[in-house]
């Protein structure tokens, strides 16, 4: 803290944030009714502003939106359809799909991330108090280190009510090292803090979009199998697991403190199978192990009975700049596939 004041404004944040903790917002709210002037209406949206992941993820798919799209024949959503995202991170196919097809009669998401899932819930089912808790801490927000710090402690602490968690999963997210969400093996969120000039920590109008549009999405938090007894009869997977690391060095699977290794994959390729055999349809991502090794046929041997498709994308996840360039993905799916050929012989 450089001077006096500084230090008085910040007890006087941490004083203002006891005072929420004890008193669920309220509180706050009536201290500072003039600078949180909820406005909101839900129902006043602009149905032209396309809503779009409320957070950064690691692995997000916002730059392969339309290649991915494009492995879907053109007529699949005139009828309607079941959109199920086992993997849903930052959802930005999902939010994309939903935006764009009506058609989507219903989805189903999920993500071993807890965290990530209690804040789609919050944002489904309680955008407005949500967007209270984000504004209040948006106007305390000094860029201090030490209100990050005391932030992130408070949520590694644990136990929060569901709205102040949610609201902290978000600040962090968007304070942090470029948005990644990281934890050590006791599951604390351990990413260092970014160096932000004015990060927009309560983006009122992409979470009342998102909460109109979750409205239709069944929210699940476990292991992706368990999607599997939400198909219908005609059901879209898009999976989009933590990729295999293409280099020891660049391995990024920390999402949670769950590792998805090579076993993991495998079991990936199960699931699909089963998929396939229900009838139904997958598009998967993964890293194509040929970028480091033209011998690695990991991917290929494993999905030979589908379409393996071959895409060029710029890596985020890698904070070397010299590092970040177009490399080849994997995009995989059954669209063509003779459904249970190959299971039933
Ligand atoms: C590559 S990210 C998905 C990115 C997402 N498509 C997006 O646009 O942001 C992979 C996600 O899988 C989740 N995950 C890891 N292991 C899982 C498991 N066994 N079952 C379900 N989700 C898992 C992680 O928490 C992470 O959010």
């Amino acid at each position: 803290m450089k001077n006096k004041n500084d230090y008085k404004n910040f007890i006087s944040v941490l004083c203002t944030l006891n005072c929420l903790e004890n008193s669920g917002g309220g509180a706050f709210q009536e201290q500072n009714k003039s600078e949180i002037n909820l406005k909101s209406d839900i129902t006043k949206l602009n149905n032209n502003i396309f809503s779009k992941p409320f957070v950064k993820w690691a692995g997000g798919k916002k730059q392969l939106l339309t290649q991915i799209e494009s492995l879907i024949p053109s007529d699949f959503f005139q009828s309607s359809v079941t959109y199920i995202e086992p993997f849903v991170g930052g959802g930005a196919f999902l939010f994309y799909l939903l935006n764009k097809y009506p058609t989507i009669e219903s989805a189903v998401i999920n993500d071993i991330n807890e965290d990530l899932i209690t804040t789609y819930n919050i944002i489904k089912n309680k955008p407005l108090e949500l967007i209270s808790f984000l504004k209040q801490i948006q106007y305390e927000f000094y860029k201090l280190d030490e209100f990050e710090k005391q932030k992130r402690q408070r949520f590694n602490s644990k136990g929060l009510d569901d709205i102040e968690n949610s609201a902290i999963f978000i600040f962090l997210n968007r304070t942090c090292f470029n948005g990644l969400y990281r934890v050590n093996s006791k599951g604390l969120f351990n990413v260092p803090f970014g160096k932000y000039t004015n990060p927009l920590i309560c983006d009122e109008q992409t979470l009342l979009e998102d909460s109109k549009l979750l409205q239709k999405v069944e929210i699940l938090n476990g292991d992706f199998s368990q999607t599997l007894d939400y198909l219908n009869n005609k059901t879209l997977f898009y999976l989009d697991p933590p990729y295999r690391p293409l280099t020891i060095t660049s391995s990024f699977t920390s999402y949670s403190s769950e590792r998805f290794d090579d076993n993991e994959q495998k079991r990936l390729c199960e699931f699909c199978n089963l998929i396939n055999n229900n009838k139904q349809k997958f598009i998967l991502s993964n890293s194509d192990p040929k970028n480091t090794n033209a011998n690695d046929n990991f991917f290929d041997e494993l999905y030979s009975n589908f379409n393996i498709n071959r895409i060029y994308a710029k890596r985020a996840i890698n904070s070397k700049g010299s590092k970040r360039g177009d490399i080849s993905e994997l995009l995989i799916d059954n669209f063509n596939s003779n459904f249970g050929e190959f299971y039933n012989a």
